[in-house]
């Protein structure tokens, strides 16, 4: 009887010892989809100019402003969501299914480095994996860039 309780007493320490250490936070300072700096100031970007709209999480509001999660404009060709950006949005297309009473205003006076962050930091971000948007890729958009 004792030693049984001794042997679930090791087996439970291992057993504790083993979870700590799983637990154990995994620092990363660089993303695979873009560098840090582009993704860090890319969320002060969007704290200011994206947030109040698509909220911290990417979530959106449900019939108002469409979510930043893994849509196929997110996700999709990095030149459509430039022009999104550059132009705004008030075409009343179904987004993934949905559609959204709000409009999106032009955000052009945005630097083109601040959308290639803030593009950056939504396509790495709200579980999103895709690669980050350069400056030379939105300088090229907003230079072909018709009304
Ligand atoms: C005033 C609210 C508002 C602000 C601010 C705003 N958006 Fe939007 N955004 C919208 C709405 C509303 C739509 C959809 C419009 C429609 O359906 O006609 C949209 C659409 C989008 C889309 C395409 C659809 C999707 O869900 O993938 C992207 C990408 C996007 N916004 C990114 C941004 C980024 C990045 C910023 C900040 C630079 C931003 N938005 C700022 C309201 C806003």
């Amino acid at each position: 009887m004792k030693r049984s309780l001794i042997v679930i007493t090791c087996f439970l320490s291992a057993l504790t010892f083993h979870l700590s250490a799983q637990n154990k936070p995994i620092k990363s300072t660089k993303s695979a989809t873009g560098s840090s700096a582009s993704i860090s100031n890319g969320k002060v970007v969007y704290t200011q100019h994206c947030l109040s709209c698509h909220m911290a999480d990417g979530g959106g509001v449900p019939n108002m402003n469409p979510p930043l999660v893994k849509t196929s404009y997110v996700l999709g060709d990095k030149k459509r969501i430039i022009k999104v950006v550059l132009n705004g949005f008030a075409q009343n297309v179904d987004i993934d299914g949905e559609s959204y009473s709000n409009n999106m205003p032009p955000q052009n006076f945005l630097k083109d480095q601040e959308i290639a962050d803030v593009l950056t930091y939504v396509r790495s971000s709200f579980g999103n994996k895709a690669t980050a948007v350069k400056l030379a890729e939105v300088k090229a958009v907003r230079s072909n860039n018709k009304k």
